[in-house]
């Protein structure tokens, strides 16, 4: 047996519901124009502060994001309400969450061409979990009958990318035969739609690929993971506080800062940099250059932070074919944006392309996986 690791399948499920720019700014500005009417007098003493107006062209410029997809739409555009309405299922139903991965999973086995008896181990890696315990991947684990083990794993945008490299060296070390990175991101429940800020940015989705020794291969589109690279430094500039101690600080468990807020132009100006140097590092492990790299998967945040990044690694502009945009349609859908861009752009490379999968987000995190299609 070789020591290859492979990813053989991926799989991409995007829930029915999309929102235009043009639908969220109208409800946003509906509402500001109604919370500014309701709080005349306070804002006219300067005791509270008005809602600015959104627009769509301002959020494709500064963005490129023009859609994202909505697990579920009603309760976002209702101007009285601001999130989605998503009911409470029984805990004899499959959760939300669990639905959204079982369906991204199964088409990833598919491409890989594997049943459930070919994987042992079940990873659900995402931005956010919608509960605690038992793990989210458990019960993926359990509804699609695989034997073997399953957790579930935090890491933000990085999520995807971190939970990879955790497969990859399960496989290289023999401790799993075939294992399943799922990474719903059911992101919408976190966006706060009142802040013309950051209203626009995300999307919900799910993603999974499956991982594997190259010996038990057998889909037709099969990359060799040469190596990973991870870097985390910390830093407040991208936030959610929402969590369990809430109840104990007695402080509302869904105020404004409970919710995605970020530095964005700091986000911008720090994570750029450290993403390119962290892609270049990478590279020159291998004695490579950005030269040798036919495809970049890359984090699907702001489009001007994937050209930032893309010109300080070629010296120029990634054309659309070497460094997929995906965000257009998707907006940024935390950690599985990458995977997004693999899952629709990897089947044209040819046997010895190069590739690099790379997120970079919240934490801050970075991981990457440098790939060679078979
Ligand atoms: C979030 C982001 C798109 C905002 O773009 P930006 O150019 O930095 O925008 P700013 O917030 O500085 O605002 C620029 C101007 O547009 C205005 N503006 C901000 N949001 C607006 C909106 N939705 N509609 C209209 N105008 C808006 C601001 O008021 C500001 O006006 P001013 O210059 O008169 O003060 C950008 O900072 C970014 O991409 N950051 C990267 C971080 C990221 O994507 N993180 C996601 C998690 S990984």
């Amino acid at each position: 047996m070789t020591n290859s690791v492979v990813i053989s399948g991926s799989g991409l499920w995007n829930p029915p519901h999309s929102i235009s720019n043009e639908e969220l700014v109208d409800a946003y500005n509906a509402y500001a124009q109604q919370f500014n009417e309701q709080n005349a007098d306070e804002i006219e003493s300067g005791a509270v502060t008005a809602k600015p107006f959104s627009s769509a062209e301002f959020i494709q410029k500064a963005s490129g994001i023009r859609s994202r997809y909505c697990y579920m739409k009603d309760g976002v555009l209702d101007i009285n309400r601001m999130r989605p309405i998503i009911p409470e299922r029984s805990e004899e139903e499959l959760s939300d969450q669990a639905e959204m991965a079982i369906n991204a999973a199964k088409l990833a086995l598919e491409a890989a061409n594997k049943t459930a008896e070919d994987i042992d181990v079940v990873i659900v890696s995402c931005a956010y979990t919608q509960r605690s315990y038992p793990a989210l991947a458990i019960e993926v684990q359990g509804a699609l009958g695989i034997k073997g083990f399953g957790f579930d794993m935090l890491v933000a945008c990085s999520a995807a990318t971190f939970a990879l490299h955790r497969a990859y060296e399960m496989i290289s070390a023999g401790t799993a035969k075939g294992v399943l990175v799922i990474n719903p991101e059911l992101t919408s429940p976190q966006v706060n739609y009142c802040d013309r800020d950051s209203h626009f940015i995300f999307g919900d989705v799910a993603t999974a690929m499956v991982v594997e020794h190259a010996d038990t291969a057998t889909s037709e589109h099969v990359f060799d993971i040469l190596s990973t690279k991870a870097i985390t430094q910390y830093s407040n500039n991208i936030r959610s506080n929402f969590g369990y101690v809430s109840r104990a600080n007695d402080v509302d468990p869904y105020g404004a800062d409970k919710l995605f807020h970020q530095e964005g132009r700091k986000v911008f100006k720090e994570v750029c940099p450290m993403a390119a140097e962290h892609i270049s590092e990478h590279l020159e492990r291998h004695q490579l250059t950005s030269a040798d790299v036919k495809r970049w998967w890359l984090h699907q945040a702001n489009i001007n932070m994937n050209t930032l990044i893309s010109k300080r690694l070629l010296g120029r502009e990634a054309t659309a074919e070497e460094a997929p945009i995906v965000l257009d349609r998707y907006a940024n859908t935390a950690s599985a944006g990458s995977i997004i861009a693999f899952n629709l752009h990897h089947k044209d490379l040819q046997s010895g392309d190069y590739g690099l999968l790379c997120s970079f987000g919240a934490g801050y995190s970075i991981g990457s996986l440098l790939v060679r299609k078979r």
